[in-house]
């Protein structure tokens, strides 16, 4: 099983070099403005509380991993980070400015209680920008993984439904039923080069959670089986040496009501 330390090292060859794409998109979209406190929840390596700093905040990072942490600590001695879930967040209520949250929502058991958290923490009139995979189709480099492990190891895929398929309208709507204002979606159109099936599988396996599970619960002996069936799936995408597949986002805005 991969770990978080592992994941921390390897995260930029795979998930990290999809996720940094939208970095430029989320703190924008966050109105980040110089002197504000602003919040990276699921921090993962800082990347989003980076680009707030940046902009001029106060940049804090939270993340629930401690290797992740260390991780980012690491890249970042500048910002403050804290190690704390995302469900207890150690802030007074009303007092961040903004939350941005890259790829983390649809991690949570429970979204309603994460959002609640989240509006506590966010000042009257305070943004939240959230970033989760689109759909199947346009979220191909996390579906391909799904739809093969299911077809060769279809146990692994009703025991652990993956936490992302349809994440985007679900946590919309989660937005507005945890009393979010102005809560809006909007595809961030991405693709990813991989270079071969045996490329997905590796970059998934070492930096990705959900899907990196869903691949070691397929037995040794299906290995092959699942690697041609990644093949037969990505075949649609081939471009040049490699293949192109579609990797977007869903970036998620809405604001505590002023
Ligand atoms: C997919 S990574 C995204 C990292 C980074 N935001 C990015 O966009 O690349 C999700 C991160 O959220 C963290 N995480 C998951 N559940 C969490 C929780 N309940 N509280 C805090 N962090 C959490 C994981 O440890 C991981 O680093």
């Amino acid at each position: 099983m991969t770990d978080d330390r592992a994941r921390a090292v390897r995260y930029d060859e795979f998930l990290g070099a999809i996720t940094r794409r939208f970095v430029g998109a989320v703190v924008a979209a966050a109105s980040v403005a110089p002197g504000e406190v602003v919040v990276d929840l699921g921090a993962g390596l800082g990347r989003l509380g980076w680009a707030a700093h940046l902009a001029g905040a106060t940049a804090i990072l939270v993340e629930q991993s401690p290797d992740m942490l260390e991780a980012a600590r690491a890249r970042h001695p500048e910002l403050r980070a804290v190690c704390a879930a995302g469900e207890a967040l150690p802030f007074a209520d009303r007092s961040i400015d903004a939350v941005v949250a890259g790829f983390f929502l649809n991690h949570l058991d429970d979204p309603a209680a994460g959002l609640a958290e989240i509006r506590r923490v966010l000042k009257p009139g305070g943004r939240l920008a959230a970033t989760v995979w689109a759909d199947r189709l346009a979220a191909r480099h996390n579906s391909v993984i799904v739809e093969a492990v299911a077809a060769v190891h279809p146990e692994a895929v009703s025991a652990r439904p993956p936490s992302d398929a349809g994440a985007g309208p679900r946590m919309l709507a989660a937005i507005a039923a945890a009393g979010f204002a102005d809560a809006q979606a909007e595809l961030l159109a991405a693709t990813t080069r991989v270079w071969s099936a045996a490329h997905l599988l590796e970059g998934t396996r070492t930096t990705t959670w959900d899907n990196a599970a869903l691949i070691e619960a397929v037995p040794p002996a299906r290995a092959g089986a699942l690697e041609a069936e990644v093949r037969r799936l990505v075949e649609p995408y081939r471009d040049g040496p490699g293949f192109e597949l579609p990797a977007s986002a869903v970036l998620l805005t809405a604001r505590r009501p002023g």
